[in-house]
């Protein structure tokens, strides 16, 4: 058996401890972090040199650098950059983790819609965020102008930081920590407003760049600014501290496990979209989870 570390949320995947992709999967989907001493796909040093030394300005709109792998697209990066190289780097790395993750969780092959990647060069404490953007507040994440609409939020994490961990506070998994929060009933995102919404359905489908959401995705993005507003969940639900050393790596259910990034800087990162069809585990799936909860019926995809 793999051993877990003195977290409860973390599976540490070594060579002794293989076991099979469905299994792995299946962990994931009940909230465990699976964690990497280093990366299990290639990413030179060299690589990881250069993007330690990229001096981003800092400014407010270009806080991570987003690489969108469907159209190849590098945005956020400053002008003086070696953006040729800058490019490179992070292309390799958003296709080196993906083939791994289709054969690491071979169920998903094939099934994964690959969403953005990003290159994190801030430091993440005491960073100046309004409530809401605030990533040192254990939430779920939810993306406002991309609806999963019912798909589940996969990440995977490189700390290419040599000095320092990434240290992260993670909560309980959505099937426990859900049922049990004792406001539930208040946690209702606002009646959706028809027209609007019929609007929104006609853009996104001759093309305009509007999200068409679901009342699952309404429900998900309400969730997560509630949780960060929320002074109980913040500090008495329970939660753990993980720290992700220097060259680690990472990866976790984000729309499933609250988390909260307190210090580090110098991630790379690649989230997927993982679609109801391809789970392993759908049960314990935000969208199954909140179906069941009586009077949440109406949380349709
Ligand atoms: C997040 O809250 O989704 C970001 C986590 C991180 O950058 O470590
Ligand atoms: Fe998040």
């Amino acid at each position: 058996m793999p051993t877990n570390t003195s977290s409860p949320a973390v599976i540490e995947v070594t060579p002794y401890t293989q076991q099979q992709p469905r299994w792995y999967c299946e962990q994931l989907e009940h909230g465990k972090v699976l964690s990497f001493r280093k990366a299990p796909f290639p990413f030179s040093e060299d690589d990881a040199r250069f993007l330690l030394s990229q001096k981003q300005t800092g400014s407010r709109f270009h806080k991570n650098i987003s690489y969108r792998p469907a159209s190849d697209v590098l945005k956020g990066a400053d002008p003086g950059a070696d953006r040729e190289r800058l490019h490179t780097i992070v292309r390799n790395f958003s296709r080196e983790v993906t083939q791994f993750i289709s054969s690491f969780l071979a169920p998903y092959a094939g099934k994964l819609k690959l969403d953005f990647a990003s290159f994190r060069p801030l430091e993440e404490q005491g960073r100046d965020l309004p409530l809401h953007k605030r990533n040192d507040l254990l939430h779920v994440d939810a993306f406002p102008t991309r609806p999963t609409r019912g798909g589940r939020i996969l990440r995977a994490f490189l700390n290419i930081n040599p000095a320092a961990s990434r240290v992260w506070n993670v909560g309980e998994p959505f099937h426990e920590f859900l049922p049990k929060l004792k406001h539930r009933e208040v946690i209702t995102p606002p009646p959706r407003n028809p027209a609007l919404t019929a609007l929104r359905k006609l853009g996104s489908r001759i093309g305009l760049p509007v999200p068409d959401r679901a009342p699952y995705d309404e429900y998900m993005l309400f969730l997560h600014d509630w949780l960060k507003e929320n002074t109980d969940f913040q500090t008495s639900s329970p939660k753990w501290e993980l720290q992700f050393a220097p060259g680690s790596c990472w990866m976790v259910y984000t729309d499933g496990v609250p988390h909260a990034v307190m210090s580090g800087r110098y991630a790379l990162e690649q989230t997927f979209i993982v679609p109801a069809q391809a789970l392993v585990s759908p049960e314990v799936a935000p969208v199954n989870v909140l179906h069941k909860i009586a009077g949440m019926e109406a949380i349709q995809i």
